[in-house]
């Protein structure tokens, strides 16, 4: 019942010319059950934009500031993301929350600063590798969920997309394994239904995300949990993308 979702973040690559040659190529791919997801850079939404306006692919950012507008040099507003027809927001990423300091609280003000606004956030949780030699994913993982949902009600946390993304698995080319990645999306869905009930938790998609690609997906879409995964440097190549996403 949950809407697989295959969500590409390019996180700080790909310039105008080269998102645009990206898209033309996935504009191609022949729509599956999937929903395909492009959060390309700030600068590159408005021709992306234009390019996917009625095709299968869905627009989203990789970030925003939870003000309405102002003297927020360098910030772009959740406003602004809807004028672009952006349906999603990546809030909490771990390299937002590590590079640039983002905090628990901060990353909740833009969760809810998205939903009332109308953008789906896709809210970013996972642990370090030192916080997991240590046993403490689970606690991590709690503490970002409930700081993030805080006061969320249970109409819009159900429309939320959760990721899962352990730190040492970004971009290190070693993915967790399914079964692994299977265990903290279950574990993920007890929090949300001890924060929300079964009902709503059941409806909350949760994605895998660290080292994603074509030869690994199928083995976490298998997994129960695990409703999609959000891709990182595998989402900048149309084959590999495509791949993935015909394999969901
Ligand atoms: O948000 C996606 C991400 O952090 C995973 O990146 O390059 O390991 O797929 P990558």
């Amino acid at each position: 019942m949950r809407q697989p979702l295959i969500a590409g973040n390019w996180k700080m690559n790909l310039g105008l010319k080269e998102a645009v040659s990206l898209i033309s190529e996935l504009k191609k791919v022949k729509p599956n059950k999937a929903e395909m997801l492009i959060c390309p850079p700030f600068v590159d939404l408005p021709a992306a934009s234009e390019m996917v306006q009625g095709t299968h692919i869905q627009l989203g950012a990789q970030n925003m500031y939870p003000e309405e507008k102002g003297a927020f040099t360098g910030e772009i507003s959740p406003a602004m993301l809807k004028e672009l027809h952006c349906r999603y927001v990546i809030c909490g990423h771990s390299e937002r929350r590590h590079i640039m300091g983002e905090s628990d609280e901060f990353i909740h003000r833009k969760v809810v600063s998205a939903l009332a606004h109308g953008l789906t956030p896709i809210l970013c949780t996972g642990e370090t590798a030192e916080q997991r030699n240590e046993g403490r994913t689970e606690e991590i993982i709690r503490e970002e969920l409930e700081t993030a949902l805080f006061n969320i009600p249970s109409e819009q946390a159900e429309t939320i997309v959760i990721a899962y993304e352990p730190i040492w698995a970004i971009g290190t080319g070693v993915a967790a394994t399914a079964v692994d990645a299977q265990a903290v999306a279950h574990f993920i869905r007890g929090e949300l239904t001890r924060l929300y009930g079964e009902t709503t938790a059941e409806k909350i998609r949760i994605l895998y995300g660290g080292s994603v690609k074509a030869a690994n997906i199928e083995d976490f879409m298998a997994q129960k949990d695990i409703d999609g995964g959000l891709i990182g440097g595998a989402s900048l190549k149309a084959a590999e993308f495509k791949e993935i996403y015909e394999k969901v």
